[in-house]
């Protein structure tokens, strides 16, 4: 289950979000943290272990350490990983890390400054970098980058981002651009398919896959693996093992399905039942995905968590 903890976030990516942020919310209409705690208590009684916090940007909310720590706690959760875009690591990745976090995932576009400050309207590289180096220094068991492929904005960059497997202990990660709800009007040429990573580093070898929807490969020498993650041009719908809990309640059996299910106000009994119902009714693909079919989740990619 991947639970976003909030639909905030300190970046605003322009394939994530709008520039003015996010449509608040009432407080009353989000989840409280008994709440999400209890969600996950009643999604580890059907079976599920593996739960990944993500957001908007799950290191704004101030009681992020906490709910990774009960989450962590709670039997039969093997595995709490996160989702983040790194600029608060130096503060938090230690305290995550003791709160019993075990992986972590980044998000990185580009290795130019500029680039990185015009993708996220408002981030820099230099914070970026800080807290990069604060995630591996926590010794997490596994750092992986992710890097949105953006036709004309960073396919020139496949080499230099996958060359990062060589220079550091982490899992480099390309991600085909899903056309989400009024997250930026991308033009056609912008979504880039993962086929070009692969033209990109003809070195590249195939390796098994580690039981997440990456396709993986590894370059000659290198500490950490290549993924490519590719919802629009071989979707894996197929094997797909993952429900979305939203900020404001909503189980998504679907990233991209406007099927929703609410938990909020519920009690553990009522928030086990309609989980269930919602894995039973997890939809069978999502339908195409590009320039012109965009996602039907309903919402941008800050109120879901990716
Ligand atoms: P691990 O496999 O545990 O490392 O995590 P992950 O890849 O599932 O998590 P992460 O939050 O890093 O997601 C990376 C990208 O994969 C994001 O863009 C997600 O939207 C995308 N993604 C993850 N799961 C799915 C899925 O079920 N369907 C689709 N279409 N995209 C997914
Ligand atoms: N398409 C693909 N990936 C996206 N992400 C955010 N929006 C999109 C999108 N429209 C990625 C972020 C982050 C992950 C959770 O989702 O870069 O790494
Ligand atoms: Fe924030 Fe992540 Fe969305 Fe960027 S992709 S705006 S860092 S939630």
């Amino acid at each position: 289950m991947r639970l976003s903890v909030t639909d905030r976030c300190n970046l605003r990516c322009r394939y994530c979000m709008p520039e003015e942020g996010v449509c608040l919310k009432e407080h009353r209409e989000m989840l409280t943290e008994e709440e999400m705690i209890t969600a996950v208590e009643a999604a580890a009684a059907l079976g599920i272990r593996k739960l990944r916090i993500t957001g908007g940007e799950p290191l704004v909310k101030r009681n992020i350490v906490s709910i990774c720590r009960r989450a962590a706690m709670m039997e039969g959760i093997e595995e709490v990983c996160l989702t983040t875009n790194g600029i608060f690591l130096p503060k938090l990745a230690e305290p995550l890390k003791a709160a019993g976090v075990k992986r972590i995932n980044l998000s990185l576009d580009t290795l130019n400054p500029e680039k990185y400050a015009y993708i996220t309207r408002i981030g820099t590289l230099e914070d970026f970098r800080a807290g990069f180096h604060a995630a591996l220094d926590a010794g997490f068991e596994k750092v992986k980058i992710n890097a949105v492929l953006i036709g004309g904005f960073n396919d020139d960059e496949i080499l230099p981002l996958a060359e990062l497997t060589r220079q550091y202990p982490v899992d480099m990660r390309f991600i085909e651009m899903m056309p989400m709800y009024d997250s930026g009007d991308f033009p056609e040429a912008s979504f880039v398919p993962y086929t070009r990573v692969l033209e990109a580093l003809p070195d590249a070898e195939p390796v098994p896959a580690d039981g997440g929807v990456a396709k993986l490969y590894r370059l000659p020498g290198a500490q950490g693996n290549i993924g490519l993650i590719s919802p629009l041009n071989a979707h894996f719908c197929g094997t797909c093992n993952r429900i979305r809990l939203t900020a404001d309640g909503k189980v998504k059996p679907c990233l991209h399905s406007g099927d929703e299910y609410s938990l909020k106000g519920l009690d553990f009994d009522d928030m086990k039942a309609v989980l269930e119902q919602a894995i039973w009714n997890k939809p069978q693909w999502h339908g195409d995905l590009d320039a012109v079919n965009r996602s039907k989740a309903g919402r941008n990619m800050n109120q879901i968590g990716g």
